[in-house]
C-alpha cells in the first residue's frame, strides 16, 4: 500500500500552485494543503478576496477549502462522460487550505512537497535565450533539502527540462528523497475545469520499488477525483518530456495553419474553410486549428525553446532546427499582421491614431505574458504614428501602461512623450481612429457566432440602415462633437463597454461596430488578427476588412 497523504505543501503560490493546490483540497477534504511562496505580499493576496490571480471557479472553491465556508457547487458541471463527485449539498467542512509565506515549517510537516515555481528562459550566459532558467528551481530544491521530512516525496510540477529528476541534487546526508515528475495541463481561463475533468493526470517516477510507491502515493490524491484510468504512468524523463512535447505540438499546429494563411491571403482560399475541411478528419482533430497572430503566453515559446535547446545539447541539430521553424513562424504572423495594417494606411501611420483591441494573450484572461499585442504595439510604434490606442476589457489599464513601458520603453507611452494611449472605454479608444486592429479573439469584439465550439449570437445593431445613411452624411459626423439628435451618441447612451475591474461581475457586452464606424476616420479600416469577425455584415456597415487568412 501506498503511503498515507496527509499534508501537501506546494512551492510557488502563482498560476499552477494556486489553484492545483486548491482543487487537491477541495477533493481531499482530510488531506492539509499548504500553499508557500517567500513573496509575503503575494500570500497576503492568497488570504484576501482578491487573490493575485483570477480564473472562473477559483474564488468559490477558495472559498470553500480556504474559508470553509457553505458553498454550492452544482454549477461545476462535468463535460460528458463524466460523473461529478462534488456534492451539490452545501456541508459545513473544516478549511483545509492555508496560504503562508513560512516556507521552512510547511516544507517540513509535508508528505509530499509539490514545487511550482517559474522556470522561464535564460536570459543569458550558456543557452540564453533557449535553456531553462533554473535559477528559482535550484534555490527551491536547497530549501527542501534542508527541510524536509525523510521520506517526503518531491514533486516536479514546473516544466523542467527532460532528466531534471536525474540532476537535481535533493539529498541531505543519509537520508533519500524520491522525486517524481507530474507536470501540469491546466490553460490560463479554464484552470479550474481543467483540474476538475483533467483529461490526464501524468506521474513519472523511477522504476523500482521506492518510485512506483511514491507514485501511487501521489496518485492516490488525485484519485479522489480522477478516474483511475486517466492517471498516466511513465518513468521520469518521459514525464518530463511530453510535458515539452505536448506544448510544441500544439504549438506546431498554430504554426503550421499560420503558414497556410499566408498562402490562402494571396491565392483565394479562406483559412477558416481550410481548418474545417482538414479538422474533420478525426486524425487530425479540429481543436487549435485558429490562424491569425500567432500563440502567445507564458509557456509555449519558452517549451519549444527548451525542446531545441535539448536537441542541440544532443547534438541533433536537424531536430533542434525543425522545432525551432515552429517559433520563427509566429513572428513571421505578427511581423506580417503589422505589415498589411501599415500598408492599408498608405505605408505610412504619420499623423495616424491606429486602436489596438486586446492586450491579453488570449481571450477571458487578464493574463499579458508574450502576448502577441506586445509585439504589434511595439512595431505599430516603430512607425512614428500620432496615436496607438489601447483597449482590454479584462486588463487593468496601470497595469497594460506598466507592462509597455517594461516591453517597449517608458518612453512609449503618451504620458512621457510617446504615442501609447490606454483606455477603459472601448469607444474612447476607437474615437477619431484611422484603423482597428483586433489582436485578442474576446467575444466583446466578435460579430459572428464564432468558430468551432462558440455559441455566442452574432451583433444585432440597434440602428435601421437609414439611421446609419443619415449619420453617415452628417457633415458633423464621424468625428467630433456629435450633435444631441445624432441617432449614433443615443446609442451610446444605453452601450457602453469598458473595462471591468472585478472579472467575476463582466457581463459580455458585444461591442456596437455601427457606432464605432461613425467615430472613426475614412475609410475605415479594420484589420483582425483572430479571424473573429464576418467580413461581410462589417462591409454592409461600410468597413474596409482585412483578416488573416482570407482575402481583402
Ligand atoms: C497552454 C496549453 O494549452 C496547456 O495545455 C498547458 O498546460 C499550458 O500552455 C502550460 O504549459 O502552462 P495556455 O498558454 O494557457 O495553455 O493557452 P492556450 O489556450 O494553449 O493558447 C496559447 C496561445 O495560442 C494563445 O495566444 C492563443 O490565442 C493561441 N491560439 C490557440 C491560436 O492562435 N490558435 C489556436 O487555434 C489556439
Amino acid at each position: 500500500a501506498p503511503p498515507p497523504v496527509r499534508n501537501i505543501c506546494f512551492i510557488g503560490a502563482g498560476f499552477v500552485g494556486g489553484p492545483t493546490a486548491a482543487v487537491i483540497a477541495l477533493h481531499n477534504p482530510d488531506v492539509r494543503v499548504s500553499v508557500v511562496d517567500r513573496d509575503e505580499k503575494r500570500i497576503r493576496r492568497w488570504n484576501s478576496k482578491h487573490p493575485p490571480i483570477y480564473e472562473p471557479g477559483l474564488n468559490k472553491i477558495l472559498r470553500v477549502t480556504r474559508d470553509g465556508s457553505r458553498e454550492s457547487l452544482c454549477d461545476f458541471k462535468p463535460p460528458a462522460g463524466w460523473e461529478t463527485r462534488l456534492s451539490p449539498s452545501s456541508k459545513t467542512r473544516n478549511p483545509n487550505l492555508v496560504f503562508s509565506s513560512d516556507v521552512a515549517r510547511s516544507v517540513a510537516q509535508a508528505d509530499i512537497v509539490m514545487v511550482a515555481v517559474n522556470t522561464p528562459t535564460k536570459r543569458r550566459g550558456n543557452g540564453g535565450g533557449s535553456a531553462t532558467d533554473m535559477a528559482a528551481f535550484e534555490a527551491v530544491t536547497a530549501t527542501v533539502a534542508e527541510h524536509a521530512r525523510p521520506g517526503a516525496i518531491i514533486v516536479e510540477k514546473s516544466t523542467v527540462p527532460c532528466r531534471t529528476s536525474q540532476l537535481l541534487a535533493i539529498h541531505r546526508p543519509g537520508v533519500h528523497f524520491e522525486i517524481l515528475s507530474n507536470p501540469e495541463f491546466l490553460s490560463a481561463g479554464t484552470a479550474i475545469n481543467d483540474l476538475l475533468y483533467a483529461n490526464r493526470i501524468l506521474i513519472g517516477a523511477r522504476n523500482t520499488e521506492s518510485g512506483r510507491r511514491a507514485a501511487s502515493a501521489l496518485a492516490s490524491v488525485y484519485a479522489s477525483w480522477i478516474p483511475p484510468e486517466r492517471i498516466i504512468t511513465t518513468n521520469c524523463f518521459s514525464s518530463e518530456l511530453a510535458k515539452l512535447v505536448a506544448n510544441a505540438m500544439l504549438a506546431q499546429r498554430i504554426s503550421s495553419m499560420n503558414s497556410i494563411a499566408a498562402i490562402c491571403e494571396k491565392t483565394g482560399a479562406d483559412v477558416d474553410e481550410v481548418a474545417g475541411a482538414i479538422g474533420a478528419d478525426p486524425r487530425i482533430g479540429s481543436k487549435f486549428l485558429r490562424a491569425g497572430i500567432g500563440f502567445g503566453g507564458s509557456c509555449f515559446k519558452k517549451d519549444i525553446l527548451s525542446l531545441v535547446y535539448l536537441a542541440e545539447t544532443l547534438v541533433l541539430p536537424e531536430v533542434a532546427q525543425y522545432w525551432r521553424a515552429v517559433v520563427d513562424m509566429n513572428e513571421f504572423a505578427r511581423n506580417r499582421f503589422v505589415t498589411r495594417a501599415v500598408k492599408c494606411l498608405n505605408n505610412t501611420l504619420t499623423g495616424k491614431k491606429v486602436t489596438v483591441l486586446g492586450f491579453a494573450f488570449k481571450k477571458n484572461t487578464n493574463d499579458t505574458r508574450e502576448s502577441p499585442a506586445l509585439d504589434i504595439i511595439r512595431a505599430l510604434e516603430e512607425e512614428g504614428p500620432a496615436e496607438i490606442a489601447v483597449y482590454d476589457p479584462l486588463c487593468p489599464p496601470t497595469q497594460m501602461s506598466e507592462e509597455i513601458g517594461r516591453f517597449a520603453g517608458n518612453g512609449a507611452l503618451q504620458s512621457n512623450g510617446g504615442s501609447v494611449v490606454v483606455y477603459s472605454d472601448v469607444y474612447a479608444a476607437c474615437r477619431g481612429t484611422n484603423a482597428v486592429l483586433i489582436t485578442t479573439e474576446f467575444d466583446e469584439f466578435k460579430n459572428r457566432a464564432g468558430r468551432s465550439g462558440d455559441q455566442s449570437r452574432p451583433l444585432e445593431s440597434t440602428q435601421t440602415p437609414s439611421m446609419r445613411l443619415a449619420h453617415a452624411e452628417d457633415p458633423l459626423c464621424p468625428i467630433p462633437p456629435c450633435s444631441d439628435d445624432c441617432p449614433d451618441c443615443q446609442v451610446e447612451a444605453s452601450s457602453t463597454l469598458s473595462f471591468t475591474s472585478n472579472p467575476e461581475q463582466r457581463r459580455t457586452t458585444k461591442m456596437d461596430w455601427t457606432k464605432v464606424y461613425y467615430h472613426m476616420r475614412r475609410p475605415q479600416w479594420v484589420l483582425d488578427g483572430r479571424g473573429v469577425l464576418e467580413i461581410e455584415s462589417m462591409e454592409r456597415i461600410g468597413f474596409r476588412v482585412e483578416s488573416v487568412g482570407r482575402c481583402g
